[in-house]
């Protein structure tokens, strides 16, 4: 399989931005909305029109890579990583704030081999951020180098969490107690709606830590390794490695805050990605 990650990048740079110029159009337009999981998980034609533009180009480039992508597998396709070559897409990432026009919003594209992330895009067309990493090379935001800020004290850290898309008892629980918990603790609590664009923000510093039960693996796969690159954390919620089919993750400036967060958390375990 061909897995040159410079051309891979710049195939799915390209393929990105035309996606971008379809949100940034549809944002301002009144959204065709159905629901999946509940009432507050949602997709939009726009998520399948971009998710389908992505698979189109990126297959017709690399005909013998796989695929997972949130809408497929919503379709009902399996959400398996092997050792080949997978593109992980998320269409479009924070699809209520899309909904909403609240421009945090973003998509997310990224390549994995042999389990391990090669290349992450996140893009938010409507303030034009894009965020661009190759393993072992670094971060970028608009192509400047952008790095992590370093913090290690809870109390001087401003946390980004997420209310999810369930409504399951448990896990509203474990969200509110989490947020009450962490509140006379840290420094700010902000909930902005987008798991992918949080953990770049983190990436990029302004935020010092970011953390949630319930994602999937199509909302970290890129931003995973933006944050890698900019030199922050990812690990599993209670700690301990990440797995990008637990639908958990912690990801901070430093191993120390990470851990810090970490013990202080009420976990929750929702089906893996790849249970089916
Ligand atoms: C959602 C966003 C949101 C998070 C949800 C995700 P989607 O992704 O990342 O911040 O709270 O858990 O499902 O569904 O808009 O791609």
């Amino acid at each position: 399989a061909n897995v040159e990650p410079q051309e891979c990048l710049s195939v799915a740079l390209k393929l990105v931005k035309q996606a971008g110029d379809l949100v940034r159009d549809a944002i301002k337009k009144k959204k065709n909305i159905e629901m999946k999981s509940s009432a507050v998980d949602l997709v939009t034609e726009t998520d399948k029109a971009v998710e389908k533009l992505l698979i189109t180009g990126l297959s017709s480039a690399f005909p013998d890579h796989k695929f997972i992508g949130e809408e497929s597998v919503a379709g009902g396709e399996k959400c398996v990583l092997t050792d080949e070559p997978t593109w992980i897409i998320d269409p479009v990432d924070g699809t209520m704030n899309f909904v909403h026009s609240f421009p945090y919003t973003c998509i997310s594209v990224a390549l994995w081999v042999n389990k391990d992330a090669e290349v992450g895009i996140v893009y938010n067309p409507i303030l034009e951020h894009m965020f661009t990493a190759l393993k072992g090379q670094g971060a970028y935001l608009n192509d400047e180098k952008i790095s992590a800020s370093g913090e290690t004290d809870l109390s001087k850290a401003l946390v980004f969490s997420e209310m999810g898309t369930s409504h399951d008892p448990e896990k509203v629980d474990t969200v509110i107690t989490n947020i009450t918990t962490l509140l006379t603790k840290v420094h700010g609590i902000r909930a902005m709606g987008s798991c992918t664009l949080n953990m770049c923000h983190v990436a990029l510093g302004g935020v010092d830590a970011c953390f949630e039960f319930g994602i999937h693996s199509w909302d970290t796969a890129a931003a995973y390794l933006v944050v890698k690159e900019a030199g922050g954390v990812i690990i599993d919620t209670e700690g301990g490695p990440f797995d990008l089919m637990r639908r958990r993750v912690l990801c901070a400036s430093t191993q120390e805050l990470a851990e810090k967060i970490a013990k202080l958390l009420k976990q929750y375990q929702p089906e893996r990605d790849d249970a089916h």
